[in-house]
């Protein structure tokens, strides 16, 4: 980076709707040694809620340099929402919330509104949220600080968007919103992350499929290790 500053470096591992709390804690016994403790390395596991407070504990008994997180959060307090996380629940096991996945935007019929309730949620109960962006067009919530731009053609389709495209959306984003942190997810993996975390407007990487395999994920880390 320009004047030999460290910039941030996000390195967050979607694993969406996979993985049993034993192999939850088989990728967390594998990867969490492996990580650099470095101020600048933000790396964070977000599995399905079930598996939430045993990874945590894992974290927690093993000293580990990672984060938990979770892929969504409910948009309003706890109280009579069956079937929601509310975010006073969860803010006891994580430091951060995926919020308004692709995913969950088109299955789930997640709009912006709701987007940005549950950021607002997450940001009352001190917990970190990670929006994701389908375009420059989707809306960035108030106060919110950390975005991954995730083009809906990349997403899971081993067809990522190029760097120099990645990297003039984080600009212009950064240009629009002055203190954000700008990531990019879709089909990252260990060969083509660092062609991404290279560029001077990108702080990182939202990784779904390749993240589940703990040692492609590690390779991953130890790729953003050397930036
Ligand atoms: P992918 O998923 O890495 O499997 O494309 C990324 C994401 O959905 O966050």
């Amino acid at each position: 980076m320009a004047g030999g500053e460290m910039k941030n470096l996000w390195i967050i591992a979607n694993w969406k709707s996979n993985k049993t709390i034993k192999e939850a804690l088989e990728w967390i016994e594998y990867v969490g040694p492996r990580i650099e403790r470095r101020e600048n390395l933000k790396v964070v596991v977000c599995p399905p809620f079930t598996d939430v407070e045993e990874v945590k504990k894992q974290v927690v008994v093993g000293n580990f340099p990672l984060m938990v997180g979770v892929q969504d959060l409910s948009p309003f307090e706890a109280g009579s929402y069956t079937g929601e996380e509310a975010a006073t629940i969860m803010r006891d096991f994580i430091e951060l919330a995926i919020l308004g996945h692709s995913e969950r935007r088109q299955n789930f019929g997640e709009t912006d509104e709701m987007v940005a309730q549950k950021v607002k949620q997450a940001l009352d109960h001190q917990i970190i949220p990670l929006v994701c962006l389908q375009g420059p067009e989707t809306p960035v919530p108030d106060r919110c600080q950390l975005v991954a731009y995730e083009p809906i053609f990349a997403v899971g389709s081993g067809q990522p968007d190029t760097p120099d495209s990645a990297e003039q959306i984080a600009q212009v984003l950064k240009q629009t919103y002055p203190n954000l942190e700008v990531l990019y997810g879709g089909s990252v993996n260990s060969e083509n992350v660092k062609s991404f975390v290279e560029k001077d407007n990108i702080n990182g990487v939202l990784v779904g499929k390749a993240s589940l395999d703990p040692e492609e994920f590690v390779k991953i880390v130890q790729v953003c290790q050397l930036i």
